[in-house]
């Protein structure tokens, strides 16, 4: 048994994670990741990243998102793609470039459609547009903001669509389930795709979430419930929940344990979440003290792959859930 087998046994589709290259010749990570019962799902935690796979206008590096894609097909998991139109990690030719609004469109849809083709069929779902949002809820100043003004969402949105027909495609955001006006410009956002008739599937709520500022299960499944009521589904798509202070007190170590658990609760009590995907299972590689020094141990694993505390309360609680 493990997190995955788990949660399909409770009727969600996955419990995922995010992996790249750079963790592919690390034999002990290699174990956990590839044992399909753990994590039924792989997304890109980099490679597929406009910088990474278009760094030159017209010319794309697929070799390091394949492998992954590689490695998820030979374990029969399933792959999780992201992102296409995102103000970070942006090439130097878009983010720097001088733009015309013909020139920025063709641009755009060329990467989606491009990107998209490649990985045509293969993906569960695409993060077309991500971040697109400042906390209070107003967009996000981005050049695809500047210059194309809010057309630039139905614009990805359509060319997305037009690509790759089997991939559900999502917005893809972080705090909209604390933050609730950045939940509300959430929601404007999707209407405003919705109203340009373009098909929108779902939104990743990414939860990076914090030890001791979770919210409760119940105003989380609300938040997620905004968006199933706009006729989407939902998934938590980078869960991981940080320690504000290191080392952690045993206290907040069982706190995390709770808060994992309150977030995988309210997955599982919305009939539309779909999964969940952990921003990388192991503190050894998670994103988060390099971006916010003296934070972190936020993954289910150790830096040693030993399970956490939080680790045996997900188990728990899908498999009594
Ligand atoms: O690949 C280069 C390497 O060649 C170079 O030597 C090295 C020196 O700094 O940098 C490497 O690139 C780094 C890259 O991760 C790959 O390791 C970048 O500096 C670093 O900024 C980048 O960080 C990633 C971050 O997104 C960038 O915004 C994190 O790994 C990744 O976990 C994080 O993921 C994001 C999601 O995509 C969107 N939601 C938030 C989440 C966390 O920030």
């Amino acid at each position: 048994q493990g997190l995955h087998s788990l949660f399909v046994a409770s009727g969600k589709l996955f419990f995922g994670t995010a992996i790249d290259t750079n963790n592919f010749d690390d034999t002990a990570y290699q174990t956990i990741a590839t044992n399909k019962n753990e994590f039924g799902l792989y997304v890109p935690e980099n490679s597929q990243k406009w910088g990474p796979i278009e760094p030159t206008q017209g010319q794309f590096r697929f070799a390091n998102p394949d492998s992954v894609e590689a490695q998820a097909q030979n374990n029969d998991q399933i792959f999780r793609c992201h992102a296409l139109a995102w103000h970070s990690q942006l090439p130097s030719f878009i983010a720097n470039g001088t733009w015309t609004r013909p020139l920025l469109i063709a641009a755009l849809q060329s990467h989606i459609t491009i990107v998209m083709t490649h990985y045509k069929s293969r993906c569960y779902s695409w993060d077309v547009v991500n971040e697109a949002l400042n906390d209070n809820g107003t967009l996000r100043d981005s050049v695809f903001l500047r210059v194309l003004g809010t057309d630039y969402l139905p614009l990805s949105f359509a060319a997305a669509a037009a690509a790759d027909p089997s991939a559900k495609l999502y917005y893809n955001d972080f705090n909209l389930e604390t933050i609730p006006a950045k939940a509300d410009g959430a929601v404007r956002l999707v209407k405003l795709i919705q109203a340009a008739g373009v098909r929108i599937d779902g939104i990743g709520f990414q939860a990076h979430l914090t030890v001791g500022g979770t919210p409760s299960q119940a105003k989380l499944a609300a938040t997620l419930n905004r968006f199933v009521a706009l006729g989407l589904e939902v998934t938590l798509s980078e869960l991981d929940i940080a320690h504000n202070k290191l080392p952690a007190s045993a206290r907040a170590v069982e706190q995390q344990a709770k808060d994992y658990v309150t977030a995988v609760g309210a997955c599982l009590s919305v009939p539309k979440c779909v999964g969940i995907t952990v921003w990388q299972f192991t503190d050894k590689y998670s994103w988060i003290p390099s971006t916010f020094p003296g934070k972190g141990d936020a993954c289910l694993f150790t830096a040693n792959f030993t399970k956490k505390p939080a680790y045996t309360a997900v188990a728990r609680c899908i498999d009594s859930g």
